[in-house]
């Protein structure tokens, strides 16, 4: 059974960017690169799928124009899907495919290009809502930083409670603190 997981950074008042989507709060880190719990998750994700404010963050960060090769060696052969109701600047030799309209709508091809594997909701926290509204989020991964910011994109702009939400694990990676929780539909 293909999961659908959440896993993203996060500040501890529940932001995943700043008002203007930087992330300088989490680059910043001292010993950020000491962390190693994404890289053991990254192996259990078959497909990634973000919406277009995400993906539009990572183009313009990793300059994907000019260094397409930078995709393929975040996310190796993985097929991603973006959704945006405009067009997606593509990134050459990679596998992203456009997608609009519910979640719902798409749960076959996502599964289909997770193979087996699990299904990673790279974030913004309004589309992991769209998963949680129709009862296909599994678990939250989130990796909290040592940083407030008041405001920003929210984590998660959801009404979940111990109803829906368990804590399975909690541990420190490097300078953060990763919280694991199971979600029930
Ligand atoms: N801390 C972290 O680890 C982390 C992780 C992920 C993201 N981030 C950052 O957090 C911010 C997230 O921003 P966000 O929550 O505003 O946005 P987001 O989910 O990345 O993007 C929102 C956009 O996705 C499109 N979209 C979403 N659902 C759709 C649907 N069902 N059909 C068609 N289009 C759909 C719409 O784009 P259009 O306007 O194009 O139609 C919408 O404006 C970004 O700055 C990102 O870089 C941080």
């Amino acid at each position: 059974m293909v999961r659908y997981v959440y896993c993203t950074a996060s500040t501890l008042d529940g932001f995943l960017a700043d008002d203007a989507d930087g992330l300088e709060w989490l680059l910043t880190v001292p010993g950020a690169e000491g962390a190693g719990a994404f890289a053991t998750f990254l192996d259990s994700v078959g497909t990634l799928v973000m919406g277009s404010t995400t993906f539009d963050w990572v183009y313009r960060h990793e300059r994907l124009n000019e260094n397409p090769e930078r995709w393929h060696a975040a996310y190796a052969e993985r097929p991603a899907f973006v959704f945006s109701s405009r067009e997606v600047a593509p990134v050459a030799g990679a596998d992203i495919r456009h997608l609009r309209g519910p979640v719902s709508s798409h749960l076959a091809e996502f599964e289909a290009a997770a193979a087996g594997r699990d299904v990673w909701i790279v974030g913004g926290g309004d589309l992991a809502g769209q998963f949680a509204d129709i009862g296909r989020l599994d678990r939250i991964i989130v990796t909290y930083a040592p940083a407030l910011l008041g405001s920003g994109r929210p984590l998660l702009p959801r009404r979940l409670d111990h109803t829906r939400l368990r804590v399975e694990d909690a541990a420190m990676d490097g300078p953060f603190a990763q919280v694991t929780l199971s979600v029930s539909p």
